[in-house]
């Protein structure tokens, strides 16, 4: 943790020494010690670094292609190791947390959540931060907000005129944040999310760089305006977490969290609060934003699935009828078409892990202090895991294909293991939800190049590239 007067520096002297003491270690390894072959190429001193901020899946999909399941490779000079593939990504995530730790890892996110936040506190109070989330993401919880998410998505689109353009970016961020905030904050703070909040938001947001991977507490501008919008965020949320104590509310995931208790009786204080909820936006948002906005460029990159997908959603709720938690649930069709997006795009390119142990995978040993990455992009496209994997084919995940069956391991876009997302079945409803009202309402077509909707790797969750449009013709109102 970054409590040290030192933490406000580019490097702490603590990190400074990890990252030379694990350098010596890896120097001074003997051939005998077996450790992941290194890849190719590299600038010295910078090593990857270039590569893989520019293009990461490139540089991961390369080192597969050299060296197959597991590689080293050189970031910051510090050697990282890659993970890919089925067997690789189950040990990546079943390693206990005192071997393979996020915490370490997703620093970047302690100034965004808080201190003593999710990754920020000791395992034991994380788990229990957790424990406050999952009601809200259970099936009980997911049926009430069917409703809601149907209603967001209306009005969103009646506020569209009857011909036009739209980004599928913004589209797919705009319209995940109102559902998702209706349905786990309620009414009050739904109305809220005026251009205040958003600017707030969006200053936490552009915090999240490269750069804060590795010096999350750089004094630069861009961190500076992030930890100020975080305190004025606790403030907005004191005036929504009075009026609640004192009159009560919803039961949604906010009043869940002011009557939630630590397992030695203590109420959970109004940082900690405003920080779960932040945690629980930032995880769901532009993911399943960037899965929409993908979801949308795919339909129309294959228009053969269009209409059926558009039959299925009128058979389950005609033009104008009510969605359900049910009839989305059963919407087979739609459901590995975003699975098939999902495989192809993951909005999370590259989860990561720090080694706190000696890490052993088949006969490689990685000491302790090396970064460790793995990443749907390739682990999702290998020939021997998904037939004909570049091709588009949402059948692939019907029975008795069932490709993403063979191993518990082979999608990962959700994580997995006891970091494996809480939010799964949220973000599926939602996504749904949406898909249903614009299928139904709109004809679509793509505005630019199909070619053109390239990912954007300037963001940690990766949309389709701006421009990515989108012209649309009302058919039902
Ligand atoms: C398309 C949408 C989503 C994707 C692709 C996604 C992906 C992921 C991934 C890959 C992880 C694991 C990260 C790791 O192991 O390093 C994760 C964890 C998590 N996700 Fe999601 N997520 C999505 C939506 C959501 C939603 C909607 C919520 C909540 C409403 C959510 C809440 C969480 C939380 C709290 C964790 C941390 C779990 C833990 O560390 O134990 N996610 N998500």
């Amino acid at each position: 943790m970054n409590n040290s007067p030192a933490s406000s520096s580019l490097m702490s002297p603590a990190t400074l020494l990890q990252a030379k003491r694990t350098l010596r270690t890896w120097m001074n390894r003997r051939p005998e010690d077996s450790m992941p072959p290194f890849l190719s190429g590299g600038l010295p001193m910078l090593g990857h670094t270039k590569n893989f901020g520019q293009d990461p899946v490139g540089l991961l999909q390369r080192g597969w292609d050299e060296h197959g399941e597991v590689f080293t490779f050189n970031l910051m000079g510090t050697p990282a190791v890659a993970m890919i593939g089925p067997e690789a990504n189950e040990a990546f995530f079943r390693a206990p947390d005192e071997v393979l730790s996020p915490k370490e890892a997703y620093r970047l996110m302690t100034p965004v959540f808080g201190k003593g936040i999710a990754y920020d506190a000791e395992p034991e109070i994380m788990d229990q931060q957790l424990a406050f989330l999952y009601p809200a993401l259970k099936k009980s919880s997911l049926e009430r907000y069917a409703a809601h998410m149907a209603a967001e998505a209306d009005a969103y689109f009646d506020r569209w005129g009857n011909e036009g353009e739209f980004d599928v970016n913004d589209f797919g961020n705009e319209l995940t944040m109102y559902a998702s905030t209706r349905s786990l904050l309620g009414a009050e703070f739904r109305s809220k999310l005026d251009t205040h909040f958003a600017e707030l938001y969006h200053h936490l947001d552009a915090s999240l760089t490269p750069l804060a991977y590795f010096f999350p507490y750089a004094p630069i501008p861009r961190f500076i305006r992030r930890d100020r919008a975080r305190k004025q965020l606790v403030k907005l949320f004191e005036d929504i977490v009075e009026s609640r104590r004192k009159s009560g509310g919803e039961d949604d995931l906010l009043q869940a969290l002011i009557d939630a208790r630590y397992k030695d009786g203590r109420a959970l204080t109004l940082d900690e609060i405003t920080g779960l909820i932040i945690t629980i936006v930032f995880a769901g948002h532009h993911t399943s934003g960037a899965l929409s906005a993908w979801t949308v460029v795919e339909m129309l990159r294959h228009k053969d699935h269009l209409q059926p997908l558009r039959e299925e959603m009128l058979r389950l709720h005609g033009a104008r009828g009510t969605q359900t938690f049910k009839s989305l649930d059963s919407a087979e069709r739609l459901e590995h078409f975003i699975m098939e997006t999902e495989r192809l795009h993951p909005p999370i390119i590259v989860m990561m892990r720090k080694a706190i142990e000696e890490f052993s995978y088949r006969h490689f040993r990685i000491p302790a202090g090396t970064m460790m990455v793995t990443t749907p992009s390739v682990s999702h496209v290998l020939p021997h895991v998904f037939k004909n994997p570049l091709a588009f084919d949402p059948s692939r995940f019907a029975e008795p294909r069932a490709e993403h069956k063979t191993h518990p391991y082979n999608m990962i876009s959700f994580g997995g293991g006891k970091h494996r997302c809480i939010g799964l079945h949220f973000a599926y409803l939602q996504m749904k939800a949406i898909m249903s009202v614009l299928l139904r309402r709109f004809d679509l077509q793509l505005a630019t190049e199909p070619g053109s909707y390239e990912p954007n790797y300037d963001f940690l969750l990766v949309g389709p590239k701006k421009p990515a449009r989108v012209r649309y013709r009302r058919i039902a109102d």
